[in-house]
Parts: C-alpha cells; structure tokens; sequence
C-alpha cells in the first residue's frame, strides 16, 4: 500500500471515531465555551474534546508525524508528514443544529504551510448525513463507492457558487462588493457555513465552484485535496495557492472566470 493510501485510510478511521463523538455530544447538548478571533467565532466544548480525541489518536499510531490544528497548539514532527486538522468545520451550525458541519483531517508533506506542502490524504465527513469525502493524491476522490469529479460545464444560467463571509466584521464590506461581482457569473450562491463541505460539494458536482477569503489552513486542506483528485482547479492567495487571502475552487471552464471577477 502506498504511503498516501495507508495516511487515507488512518484518516478515515479516525474521522469516523470523531464524528461519531461529536455527533453524541450534540445530541447531549451544545454550550460555547469561548469565542476566539470575534463574537460571531465560536468554540464549543465539543470541538476541543473532539481534536484531543483525534490528536492522541494520530500521536498513537505515527508519534513522529506534526500536527497543526484548530483548537490546539501546532507541533512539529520528524517524519515530514503534518496532519491538519478541523475536529468540527461549521462549528457555528454544530452549536445552533443545523446538520452541515464536518469533521476535517488531511495528512500533507512539507512544510506546515498552504504555500509550499503537498496534500497527500484527506477526509471531511458530515457525521449527520453519514457521508465521508475521502481523496488521496493520485488516488481519486470517492464517496464511498462512487468516484467524483467536477462540473465541466456551467451553461447559459452561470454557475452554482458557494461562499463565505468569515468572522472579521472588517472584511464584510469588501466581500459584499466582490459578491456583486461574481452574481451576474452564478446561477445561484449557497452559503452553507462550512468550507470543507463546501469544498466536498464542488468535488462532488454538487456546486461548480466555491471561493472565500480568510479561511484557514483546517478549513481547506482535506477539501482542495478532494477538488483537485476530482479534476477540478484550486487557486487563491497567497501564492496562487488557496490561503488565507482567497481559495477558489471550481471545474477548468468555470475557474478562469471566477478568477478573473474575484480579482483579490
Ligand atoms: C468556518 C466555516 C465557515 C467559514 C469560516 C470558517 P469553523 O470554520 O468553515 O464556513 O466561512 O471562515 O472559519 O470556525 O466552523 O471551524
């Protein structure tokens, strides 16, 4: 078995172990035990519990991997393999229960850094729904047994395009404006509040693109996988790479016009 399949399919155990955690503690009930970057930035008890479940899980069976995640200190590891890791994307639905949330892990190689590491294995799994996304590079992109690709062709009407608008009140203004932009390209705009997922639809050919500013790392990085091994394009910022400046995602006919519209 190839590296990228044998991280696959660690991360997909284990984000099963983990939705199903957090899919108990909903239903015991949601408190938020803090905000972060502003009010509207949630973190429950949840989402804590959640990563330090999956962060001893991952130091039990490769101790010598980094791990960067949401809710927790990063560390560095030996090995050149970084895991991640979002233990609930969409935490702000998790709390109000709304079934669109995702536990989110990804194993890259590199430096733990969206500008330069290489995506090898990524899962984002909606313990609500019970669909697991799973990618690994050069492997495809699944959802259980049926292997996903992109929308090709978004036709007269435009395309279907999810987004965000982040938690810092100062961006909300400029993404207004870009939103007024992208409409006359889209069909329809979807926002469903939780990135990985949106990632997992464009990779699924649910909707033909996605772009958002200020996301980070945890957010993206299993569901780029998915988009790229679904054939579909991956840019932002910085670096041309999806970061914190911009990510956009979406088919090889309807990117280059996203692109150019968002203009970030
Ligand atoms: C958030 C979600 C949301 C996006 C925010 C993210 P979190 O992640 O992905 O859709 O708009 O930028 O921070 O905080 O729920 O893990």
């Amino acid at each position: 078995m190839t590296l990228a399949l044998e991280l696959l399919e660690l991360a997909t155990r284990i984000a099963r172990d983990a939705g199903a955690l957090a899919h108990q503690r909903r239903q015991e009930g949601v408190t938020v035990a803090a905000t972060k970057s502003a009010a509207a930035d949630i973190v429950t008890a949840a989402d804590r519990e959640v990563e330090a479940f999956i962060r001893a899980e991952l130091a039990r069976e490769r101790p010598e991997d980094g791990f960067f995640g949401e809710e927790s200190a990063a560390a560095e590891g030996q090995s050149g393999i970084t895991w991640v890791v979002d233990p609930i994307d969409g935490t702000v639905n998790y709390a109000y229960g709304i079934p669109a949330w995702a536990v989110s892990i990804a194993a890259v190689e590199g430096p733990a850094d969206t500008a330069s590491w290489t995506a090898l294995a990524g899962v984002v799994f909606n313990p609500v729904t019970n669909e697991l996304f799973r990618a690994s590079r050069g492997g495809g992109a699944w959802l259980g047994e049926q292997r996903l690709s992109v929308t090709s062709d978004v036709g007269e009407a435009g395309g279907l395009v999810a987004t965000g608008f982040g938690y810092d009140p100062a961006t909300h203004a400029p993404a207004l404006e870009q939103l007024s932009r992208v409409m006359p390209v889209a069909r329809d705009v979807r926002r469903i509040g939780a990135a990985s997922l949106d990632l997992a639809s464009v990779a699924a050919g649910r909707m033909d693109a996605y772009y958002e500013r200020g996301t980070n790392p945890w957010d993206h990085a299993a569901g780029a996988l998915l988009v790229s091994e679904a054939g579909g394009m991956l840019g932002g910022a910085p670096g041309g790479r999806p970061g914190k400046g911009m990510v956009i995602a979406a088919g090889a006919e309807f990117f280059p016009v996203l692109d150019a519209i968002l203009d970030y």
